[in-house]
């Protein structure tokens, strides 16, 4: 993924840039990581920090963003970049708590963004996360009333030592070993911690309310 920093860039001192993780991640809420491959490389190509972005013609934006869905993504996007020049000098908050004032950013937004670029050990809890988690904990509680429970769950895994590479390697593991229907536990690297897994249910959890 063209917005990660691998571990010999991390050695070397590299910190993911956060205009980087923030625009991959507003990107990556509703499309998979496929579709927003090149997507990223053209916006970045096109505005490669945050104050370009801000300066961009709304119309250039959205036609950039043409295809991705989910506009009103890009309006946020907009706003918010135009938000981090105005009141914060182009320079984005270094804390989950700073990110989520800023328009558009909510807290799964906050939260990647502050893990991954900042080294914070904030909580990062998406839909993949739900579900590793629900299964680790063998958690019956259907969605949507498990989710203070999950995050609380989740929040005992998050590591004081990157956070961030600890929260995409949670996501990454639910999309694509612990994945919702037919999870590969034979492959998943922590499958002797899964209570799901002990108990055969890996498969039905999380449970969901019905509509
Ligand atoms: N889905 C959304 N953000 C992601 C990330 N940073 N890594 C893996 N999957 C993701």
């Amino acid at each position: 993924m063209p917005w990660r920093v691998g571990p010999a860039r991390r050695s070397a001192g590299e910190r993911p840039d956060p205009y980087r993780v923030w625009l991959s991640e507003v990107m990556l809420q509703q499309t998979t990581v496929a579709a927003v491959r090149e997507y990223f490389r053209r916006f970045t190509a096109r505005w490669p920090d945050v104050a370009a972005l801000a300066a961009a013609p709304d119309a250039d934006v959205m036609a950039e963003w043409a295809g991705l869905g989910y506009y009103a993504r890009a309006r946020n996007l907009l706003k918010c970049a135009r938000a981090v020049v105005a009141d914060h000098g182009g320079v984005f908050p270094d804390t989950a708590e700073g990110l989520r004032a800023l328009p558009g950013i909510g807290p799964y937004t906050a939260a990647a963004v502050a893990a991954i670029a900042c080294d914070e050990p904030a909580v990062v809890v998406d839909g993949n996360v739900e579900r590793v988690v629900a299964r680790l904990w063998a958690v019956r509680t259907p969605l949507p009333a498990a989710k203070p429970e999950l995050v609380r769950l989740a929040g005992r895994l998050t590591p004081a030592l990157r956070p961030g590479d600890h929260a995409q390697a949670m996501m990454d593991l639910g999309a694509t070993i612990c994945t919702p229907r037919n999870p590969v536990c034979a492959l998943c690297p922590v499958s002797e911690f899964c209570d799901a897994r002990a108990e055969g249910i890996a498969a039905d959890l999380p449970r969901k309310a019905p509509k």
